[in-house]
């Protein structure tokens, strides 16, 4: 029993020593120390010893199993220190690796000078309002002194979705809604996208936008007019910017008039921007109809208005030297990521 005892701490010892593995370890303990192990089963037989020689067999036994139990306990605790260390080696960061950059998305040259417009009227007292692009013809033409059968609706090639409904051609019917809705004094924008049946080329496009104005007060003269767009131009362009007020016609103001700017291309000596003109067009105004002012319940006795109607893509071509539309609409990133 001696010598089966000595081979069960050299084999226990053995084992032990060349094993790397946590698990392994408790199969171990469990091969020699657990209920049906090998140091269990010599136990077993002590009732077949003498009586003289149990407490030497029992010492030695004690002694194999408290060597085997310190053992296992030296041997898991340096493999749990290794596997530490190992995890730990594993999950090391450099932290003075370069990061991985993310491109951030950016506003649109259009959202960007939009946003600058409204920034620009909301410091002047103005109100930013929204309404539909599927409008009423009333709307769109007749409350604005466009009756079915003016010649004016012409220069508007509308797409019609039934005979009362179309998509709007002009932000103007957000003049008559607003009317409808408020009472003056009143100062608003309405900026939105606008549709017209024509063809694209490098200065038409179906969809545009535009951004409506409409200033209605007691007194309000063509001087406020003036006076309002000078200030947004100069704004937008610089205070150097030239600008100059045409006389024009459009059914729904009188006086009516068209707003320039000076090619910043070649200051007025015409060039490919301006197409020879010296100019660019940039918005419609004039001082409300009195018959608009009265179709939308405002007395044209008590109350005098001015409206304009400024082209988006006109405004931020001029901005950036853009000689073509159909770059804003293509989503071309070289086009794009020059704003
Ligand atoms: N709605 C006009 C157009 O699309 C532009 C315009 C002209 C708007 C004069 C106005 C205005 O408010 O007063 O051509």
């Amino acid at each position: 029993m001696k010598s089966a005892l000595e081979a069960i701490r050299a084999a226990a010892h053995e084992q032990l020593q060349n094993t790397a593995d946590l698990k392994d370890l408790e199969e171990i303990r469990i091969k020699f120390l657990g209920k049906k192990g090998e140091l269990t089963a010599i136990l077993k037989q002590m009732g077949k010893l003498t009586p003289e020689e149990r407490p030497v067999m029992g010492q030695l036994a004690n002694e194999v199993r408290a060597f085997i139990e310190e053992e296992l306990a030296t041997r898991q605790k340096a493999l749990q220190e290794a596997a530490t260390k190992e995890k730990l080696r594993q999950e090391t960061l450099d932290v003075t690796m370069p990061g991985k950059t993310r491109s951030l998305g950016h506003k649109h040259p259009l959202t960007l000078v939009l946003d600058e417009v409204k920034e620009i009227f909301i410091g002047m007292g103005f109100d930013i309002v929204q309404g539909p692009e599927v409008e009423l013809d009333y709307y769109n033409f007749e409350a604005l002194n466009l009756p079915k059968d003016h010649p004016a609706r012409d220069t508007q090639d509308t797409f019609y979705i039934t005979d009362n409904i179309l998509l709007r051609t002009q932000t103007s019917p957000m003049q008559v809604r607003t009317m409808e809705q408020r009472k003056p004094p009143l100062r608003i924008i309405a900026p939105g996208r606008v549709y017209r049946s024509d063809a694209v080329d490098a200065t038409h496009s179906p969809v545009f936008h535009q951004i409506e104005g409409l200033v209605v007060d007691k007194g309000i003269t063509m001087a406020d007019l003036k006076g309002c767009l000078e200030a947004i131009v100069k704004r937008l362009y610089g205070q150097d910017a030239v600008v100059r007020f045409r006389p024009h016609h459009f059914p729904f103001t009188e006086p009516s008039a068209e707003v320039d700017i000076q090619c910043f291309g070649c200051h007025g000596e015409g060039c490919r921007l301006c197409k020879g003109e010296g100019w660019i067009e940039i918005l419609g105004c004039g001082m409300v109809h009195p018959k608009v002012l009265s179709n939308c319940g405002i007395d044209p006795e008590v109350y005098s208005g001015f409206a304009f109607g400024i082209g988006l893509e006109r405004l931020v071509m001029g901005r950036y030297s853009i000689d073509d539309l159909r770059l804003f609409y293509e989503n071309d990133l070289r086009f794009l990521e020059q704003f």
